[in-house]
């Protein structure tokens, strides 16, 4: 089955490389009776509803109520209606098999590690910055159970600004906060795409990067 996003949600046209997970949720999914997947940065649901449709139970985690609950967002052109995850959850009758926590993902943790965390350029966003590279990828992969994923698109830096930032990496950085405990199946650039979107309206171009490891099983 190909995995593709939502294409309900606002987010839906902005690039990702989720569908690159597919195999290796398969991989998972032959092997574990109800995985759950946490979708950090959830919004109105992009990640959330292919992967309960798929059979995951997800606990989607976001901070903007106006994504979760449904609203107008405020943009150049125009108002635009956002349905909002709980509402799009109902008209899919798929509420029963979806936790939605508003709350930061670096304040908060799942009682039991998942299969799957995903995140999709949230590290660099201004909100995240300030507690650095590490500790936000350090926080995903708290999230993991032995033998689950992380998925992560994450940006790379096209100027020095960026680079600044500290939290826009090159792969081979990136590659150097995963222990040995992880195995990185893929980890690499995967091209430039302009966009402008909420929060972003001015046209901009960014420089995407693609993470898929895998927490190994810990020895007896
Ligand atoms: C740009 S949107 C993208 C949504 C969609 N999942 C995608 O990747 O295309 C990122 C979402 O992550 C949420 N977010 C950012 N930082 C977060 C954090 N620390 N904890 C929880 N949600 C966060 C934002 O509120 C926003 O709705």
């Amino acid at each position: 089955m190909t995995l593709v996003v939502d294409p309900a949600s606002y987010w839906a046209p902005y690039f990702t490389s989720f569908g690159r997970l597919d195999p290796y949720l398969q991989s998972i999914e032959t092997t574990m009776p109800d995985p759950v997947a946490c979708i950090i940065g959830a919004s109105d649901g992009k990640f959330v509803v292919p992967l309960l449709r798929r059979g995951w139970q997800v606990i989607a985690i976001e901070l903007d109520e106006t994504f979760i609950s449904g609203g107008a967002v405020e943009l150049r052109t125009g108002e635009q209606r956002i349905q909002g995850l709980i509402p799009r959850l109902q008209e899919l009758g798929l509420t029963h098999r979806c936790e939605i926590v508003r709350c930061d993902y670096m304040e908060w943790e799942p009682l039991t590690p998942v299969q799957l965390a995903v995140t999709s350029g949230l590290w660099s966003m201004p909100v995240n910055r300030a507690h650095g590279l590490a500790a936000l990828v350090r926080r995903q992969q708290d999230y993991v159970a032995p033998d689950g994923l992380l998925f992560a698109d994450y940006l790379l830096a096209t100027n020095e600004g960026e680079a600044d930032t500290g939290v826009c990496p090159e792969p081979e950085e990136l590659e150097g906060l995963f222990p040995a405990s992880w195995e990185v199946h893929v980890n690499e650039e995967v091209g430039t795409h302009g966009e402008s979107h909420f929060g972003w309206e001015d046209w901009h171009e960014h420089r995407y990067g693609a993470v898929v490891a895998q927490r190994l099983k810990c020895l007896p």
